[in-house]
């Protein structure tokens, strides 16, 4: 099979940081044309910072950063205090090596995807401002994406408001625009991003693994646990992971076939992805997907991200 072609829109963020590693364990399947940032976990800016030092921390200054917006269409950022001051708390990081590319993200995502001789297929694991932005000023774009694979929205749960997931919740105007779009879009709700998981055991796999991305995923799954933790929980949701698990594995999942829109505002239900099945809908809502099965690919991916490392 070909390489998939793709670009993940991101805001890191501890679970952004594990898709990406993700991502970069597996080049004989995936091509990662770039990644783009946007304000969400924190703001732009600061997500761009952690973004890079990453990539320089990984040896990969290679591949290009373009920056994003800075503010969702209409209403304010919201950081949060989930992924610490930095949002992405946890790692000594070095300094960054690189800087992002002049031109910003929807101009980036627009020149990848219309030179590209394949489809993209874009990775959304933030607020939607910036596919909004590409998809409602670039319309000559949608031909040439595959889909689009974004964690967000919930069926029946939420982590900002009762049924409110937080990409969604801090951007609800762009999602409805990407919703509207008519490019396929699959989405991974908090539902089924809770069968990709990681637990204390391998935590503790990774803090005594001395090699490079093991160390790094000790560092930050040992903070973002510190949430659950506090609740009695030993596993842990990596809710962006699950967007690469079902680029890279979608037999492992289940889901149906649906019409998607949100809800822009309301005390109770700003956010609300309003999800229906129907079997004409070119949205398609996950709902399970294989755990064990998925936490040990992600084990596997970095070990081999780390066989790539000088000792
Ligand atoms: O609700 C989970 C989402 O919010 C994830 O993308 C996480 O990174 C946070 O941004
Ligand atoms: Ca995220």
């Amino acid at each position: 099979m070909a390489k998939r072609k793709i670009i993940i829109d991101c805001d890191p963020g501890h679970d952004d940081i594990m898709a990406i590693l993700m991502a970069l364990a597996h080049p004989e399947e995936l091509e990662l044309l770039g990644l783009t940032t946007v304000a969400g976990n924190n703001h732009m800016r600061q997500v761009t910072e952690n973004l890079l030092r990453t990539l320089t921390y990984l040896g990969r200054t290679d591949i290009p950063v373009s920056m994003g917006s800075d503010t969702a269409l209409v209403l304010d950022p919201e950081p949060q205090d989930a992924h610490g001051i930095t949002g992405l708390d946890g790692f000594d990081f070095p300094e960054p090596a690189f800087t992002p590319v002049k031109e910003r993200a929807v101009e980036f995502m627009k020149n990848c995807i219309l030179g590209s001789e394949d489809k993209v297929t874009i990775i959304a694991l933030a607020p939607l401002t910036n596919v909004a932005l590409l998809v409602l000023a670039c319309p000559e774009v949608k031909a040439k994406i595959e889909q689009i694979i974004l964690m967000g929205g919930s069926v029946y749960r939420g982590n900002m408001l009762a049924r409110s997931e937080f990409n969604i919740y801090a951007d609800p105007h762009a999602a409805e625009a990407v919703m509207r779009s008519g490019v396929p879009v699959v989405i991974a709700p908090l539902e089924v991003c809770d069968d990709c998981l990681i637990s204390e055991d391998d935590i503790k796999r990774w803090e005594q693994t001395k090699k490079p991305a093991a160390q790094l995923c000790a560092g930050l799954m040992n903070f973002f646990a510190g949430y659950g933790r506090k609740r009695g929980w030993t596993q842990f949701t990596v809710f962006d992971l699950t967007t690469i698990m079902y680029l890279l594995y979608p037999e492992r999942f289940e889901g149906f076939r649906s019409s998607c829109h949100v809800v822009l505002d309301g005390k109770y239900t700003r956010g609300m992805t309003v999800i229906d099945e129907d079997g004409n809908g070119h949205v398609y809502t996950l709902m399970k997907a294989d755990r064990k099965y998925l936490n040990e690919r992600f084990l596997e991916a970095i070990d081999r991200l780390d066989e790539g490392y000088p000792v």
